[in-house]
């Protein structure tokens, strides 16, 4: 059993796309659908005694490569899901909070995250992270460039730790859904020691029943941080 509880978890929700094309659907629907299982999983992790935060990559640098529509009915899901959400957000005590690079989204959305992350800023049974326009070599370069303009020449790993969008903690679990075994530049730094688990779900169809069994799963492993 392990005895590193488990206080972040990061989540790369992908196989959206795939879950509507199986159903004959556009790829928009699996990610309103997808959009619903954000908020399940939401809540159970507020009701989880152990998760403090709750990572959730929403939207890569690399996503605008995809064609205009798609990302263009992204942005306007993001927009409609925060702004239907204050009320799940205030019901279960979630803190909302953006990383990511939002200066290249529209002044009314970047308008929107800002005034969810205050209207939620005093609530404490989890703090929900979405990364957007995330990257995490461009989180890192930008890190260092903060600490370079800061006049430093020599730079330690702690300083480049609380330097970043993400100080809250290092990611003790890591998991994907929908076959994919990769990273796809989600969370460099933060991820050094996490466990991952990699799930054929598609996130659609992904659940809190699935995500209790995956947390047994990480609860059974020994984490030796380079020790013995
Ligand atoms: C993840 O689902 C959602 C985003 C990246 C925004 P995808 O849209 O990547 O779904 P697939 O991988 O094409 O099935
Ligand atoms: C990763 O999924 C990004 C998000 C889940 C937001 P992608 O579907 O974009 O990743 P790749 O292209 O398969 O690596
Ligand atoms: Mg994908």
């Amino acid at each position: 059993m392990t005895e590193t509880p488990l206080k972040h978890l990061a989540v790369i929700m992908d196989g959206n796309g795939r879950w509507a094309k199986e159903r004959g659907l556009k790829r928009t629907k699996g990610h309103e659908q997808g959009a619903e299982v954000i908020r399940d999983i939401t809540t159970y992790c507020a009701n989880h005694a152990t998760i403090e935060s709750l990572t959730f990559y929403a939207f890569s640098t690399e996503n605008w490569k995809r064609p205009k529509l798609e990302v263009d009915f992204l942005m306007k899901l993001l927009d409609r899901y925060l702004k239907n959400e204050l009320k799940t957000y205030q019901k279960d005590n979630v803190r909302f909070k953006a990383i990511g690079n939002l200066e290249e989204f529209s002044k009314p959305l970047q308008k929107r995250i800002k005034e969810t992350e205050e209207a939620t800023k005093d609530n404490t049974k989890l703090t929900q992270i979405l990364a957007l326009n995330y990257g995490g070599r461009a989180e890192i370069t930008t890190a260092v460039n903060q600490l370079i303009s800061q006049g430093k020449q020599q730079i330690t790993e702690e300083e480049i730790s609380n330097a970043l969008q993400t100080p809250y903690s290092d990611i003790d679990l890591l998991v994907r859904t929908s076959g994919e075994e990769r990273i796809s530049n989600f969370l460099l730094w933060q991820l050094s020691y996490a466990e991952f688990i990699f799930t054929p779900t598609l996130w659609p169809d992904f659940t809190p029943k699935e995500l209790a069994s995956l947390i047994k799963n990480y609860e059974q492993r020994t984490r030796r941080f380079g020790g013995i």
